[in-house]
């Protein structure tokens, strides 16, 4: 199986004109495995959101090649990296750009509506259950703008989740929040994380938010450094059984409105995605079944 993120040889040079150039990327290699949850820290202005932005295809590498989930992404035309990032990718802005005229409910409910897979009942009820699983079920009709940071930034992580993406991207999710809140969104992504597996890459300057992942990347002046991580304490993140549970009953209510969506908008002209789209599911079913299964085997 492709990993879901492979970055070679990836330089980023910005040309400011009047010869001037900043070299945000040099030469990166870099293989990111399903299921891996990996921080990435750095100082100021060395290149995590370049690489960041590179990896979710919101901005192209000078030169060397991206590959996501096994399909080069590096020469795409706009159309089809819009469509690669709304199926495989939920990214979390620093500053969680959520769309200011719209409510929570409505942010949420917009990657989905662009995919056209599922009904108006089914993206409502899906944005719903998403919303309460950051723990915002009493904000569905606030817009960003009644609502604090943190739970502006639970909203953008809630949107980020709607199409399932494979590969989840944030960068400085708890920049922006207390340590509290800041917190309760790392334990989200590691519930995620460890629940549905799903890969996450995510940005961040507190050394005991990176040592809760089992990989952490050093960058410095554009390259991947290796360091050794400091010693700091980190609160226990134990995922409650129920947390999983309904993680689970989420995704898996989720693979049967799309699989139900994929059947009712089937046509003879679209039959290629089709059948893409219908191995996929399949292969996200498989990795349910064995999740559940795993964790009943923990259970009993
Ligand atoms: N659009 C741009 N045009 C020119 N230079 C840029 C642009 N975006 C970033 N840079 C430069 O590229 C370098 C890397 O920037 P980047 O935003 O990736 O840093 P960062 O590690 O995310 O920093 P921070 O921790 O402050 O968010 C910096 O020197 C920055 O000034
Ligand atoms: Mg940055």
């Amino acid at each position: 199986m492709s990993d879901p993120v492979e970055l070679r040889n990836v330089t980023k040079t910005y040309d400011l004109g009047g010869g001037i150039k900043v070299d945000a990327l040099k030469s990166i290699n870099l293989t990111i495995k399903q299921g891996e949850l990996v921080s990435i820290m750095g100082p100021s202005g060395c290149g995590k959101t370049t690489l960041l932005n590179i990896i979710s295809g919101l901005d192209n590498p000078t030169d060397g090649c991206v590959i996501i989930d096994g399909i080069d992404i590096t020469h795409m035309g706009e159309g089809d990296l819009a469509h690669i990032r709304r199926e495989k990718i939920g990214f979390v802005f620093q500053f969680f750009n959520l769309v200011p005229l719209l409510t929570a409910l409505e942010n949420v409910q917009l990657p989905m509506v662009f995919t056209g897979r599922l009904s108006d009942t089914e993206i409502k009820e899906r944005a719903i259950e998403l919303l309460r699983l950051v723990g915002l079920g009493h904000r569905l009709h606030h817009r960003p703008t009644q609502m604090s940071g943190g739970e502006q930034q639970r909203v953008a992580i809630a949107r980020a989740l709607a199409n399932e993406p494979s590969i989840i991207v944030a960068d400085e999710p708890t920049g922006n929040v207390d340590q509290e809140t800041g917190w309760k969104i790392i334990r989200l992504i590691k519930g995620l994380n460890e629940t549905l597996e799903q890969t996450c890459i995510i940005v961040t300057h507190d050394p005991a938010i990176a040592q809760t992942s089992k990989k952490i990347l050093y960058m410095i002046d554009g390259k991947i450094a290796s360091e050794p991580p400091r010693l700091v304490t980190t609160p226990s993140l134990g995922i409650p059984m129920e947390e999983r549970r309904q993680l689970l009953l989420a995704e898996l209510g989720w693979l049967k409105s799309s699989i139900e969506g994929l059947e009712r908008t089937r046509t003879e002209s679209s039959r290629e995605a089709y059948t893409q789209a219908k191995v996929l599911y399949a292969r996200r079913l498989e990795r349910l079944e064995r999740i559940v299964q795993e964790l009943q085997e923990k259970r009993g």
